[in-house]
């Protein structure tokens, strides 16, 4: 299995290209499956779980067609989602315990077949994760559900009926699946206590674009008035914030200057804002995000991480790296999942200085992180030990490259690009 080898110690200086965002994506591709024709995606990011939702899709019967095919790593840039007719209306185990993200095809497919079969992704690292709130507001919806064998068995007979959802905690994915499918429901749906994640905002502008009627966009109340038919659309899926969040990281943390371009300063404002009181300077110019902490040391700076606009939970483990080498104490408390400080204890074993209490954990400042062979078992997690490895003294191997894969497109090209000593090695 492949590694990924650090010689940290070096400012990262330069441009970083940001790609479009993999959570946006996901659910751009799901959208596909509500109308016949041909919905066009540019800016897809290159990664592994684009190609777990195209393989998806695919078994479903849509026809994928990447312009620039398939490369090693995964499916990107721009690429023709059309589903003449949804062939099957299963979602297998074998897919959907790949990518949690593959419960997207739930909505859509029920909305137009009147039928969907999706396998219950079961926990993971980061969590249970239960998916009961995408279940009940589908019934809120008319539909009937029956879980049996490890699979979502949901039906709507004549369709689905326009009604009031009231999500009683912010769900991104709930509220994703429950849009999707009330465009192609029966009367108008109000989605209350909606997600208001930038991703959902593309979404909606993707659905609109395809003919679905969307109030309320960017608000927590998103109004639907359900059409029969929606049709072929193009749409570019928005920068990813939390890839831009992770290298503004990687550019304080090595006490660098980076220029992150194709994004915008809207999308992380929250990050932002820790960033400039930790004493990193952010700036919007013309080229991009200019990212610099040339001058003077960091401080500790405590955060909570909560639904959009909060501090995402996604850049959580990153910002951990950052306060491992801040001066003083911080306080990180992660509100949306039980179980995501994996990333701790293998930050302690590079020299960080970090106690768990439940949902907090006190990061008091070391001088200096020391290289040694790493592990995670998620994305955020993996890219968290990366940042560490390129502060730190000396060597970091880091294990389990894959998870990297299903977030970061070209992560050691990009940083090497700027001045990193960072290599795969088989
Ligand atoms: C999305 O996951 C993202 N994934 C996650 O990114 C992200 O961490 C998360 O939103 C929060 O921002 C994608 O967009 C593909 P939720 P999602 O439903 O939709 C509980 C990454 O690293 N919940 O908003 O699955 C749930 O357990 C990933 O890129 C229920 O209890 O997250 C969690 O505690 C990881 N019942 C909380 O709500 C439900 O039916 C928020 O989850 C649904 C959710």
């Amino acid at each position: 299995m492949d590694q990924i080898r650090i010689r940290g110690g070096k400012p990262l200086t330069g441009d970083i290209p940001i790609g479009g965002a993999k959570n946006a994506a996901l659910p751009l591709m799901a959208a596909s499956l509500l109308t016949d024709e041909t919905l066009r995606l540019t800016n897809l990011p290159y990664l592994a779980d684009i190609l777990t939702m195209a393989n998806l899709l695919t078994e479903l019967g849509t026809d994928v067609k990447p312009d620039n095919g398939i490369h090693e790593r995964g499916m990107g840039g721009t690429v023709d989602l059309t589903t003449k007719s949804i062939s099957e209306t299963t979602a297998p185990y074998d897919l959907v315990r790949k990518m949690r993200a593959s419960v997207l095809v739930l909505g859509p497919t029920l909305a137009r077949e009147g039928h969907a079969r999706v396998s219950l992704p079961g926990g993971c690292a980061i969590g249970t994760r239960p998916v009961d709130l995408h279940l009940k507001a589908l019934q809120q919806l008319g539909a009937e559900i029956e879980l049996a064998e490890g699979y979502v068995d949901a039906h709507a007979k004549n369709g689905l009926k326009g009604g009031h959802v009231v999500f009683p905690m912010v769900t991104v994915g709930g509220t994703e699946n429950i849009l999707m499918a009330a465009a192609l429901a029966d009367g108008e749906s109000v989605i209350s206590n909606a997600a208001r994640e930038p991703e959902i905002g593309d979404l909606a502008r993707c659905l609109q674009a395809m003919g679905a009627k969307i109030e309320g966009v960017g608000t927590d109340t998103l109004t639907v008035q359900g059409v029969k038919k929606l049709h072929g659309a193009e749409h570019s899926v928005l920068p990813d914030r939390i890839e831009t969040g992770t290298y503004a990281v990687a550019a304080a943390i090595t006490g660098g200057e980076l220029t992150l371009t194709g994004t915008s300063s809207n999308l992380i404002q929250s990050a932002i804002e820790v960033l400039t009181s930790a004493g990193v300077e952010v700036t919007e110019t013309g080229r991009g995000l200019h990212i610099s902490r040339a001058n003077g040391a960091l401080r500790g700076v405590d955060l909570m991480t909560e639904p959009y606009p909060g501090f995402p939970t996604d850049m959580q483990a990153q910002f951990m790296a950052l306060m491992a080498v801040s001066g003083g104490a911080s306080m990180i408390t992660e509100t949306i999942f039980e179980n995501r400080f994996m990333h701790v204890p293998e930050l302690c074993r590079m020299g960080a200085d970090i106690n768990v209490h439940g949902a907090s954990a006190i990061v008091r400042g070391v001088e200096a992180l020391s290289g040694a062979p790493v592990m995670a078992t998620d994305l955020r997690a993996s890219v968290s030990l990366v940042l560490a490895g390129l502060a730190a003294k000396g060597e970091t191997m880091v294990n389990r490259v894959y998870h990297l894969d299903r977030g970061y497109e070209r992560l050691e090209e990009k940083l090497n690009a700027c001045g990193a000593d960072i290599e795969r090695v088989a």
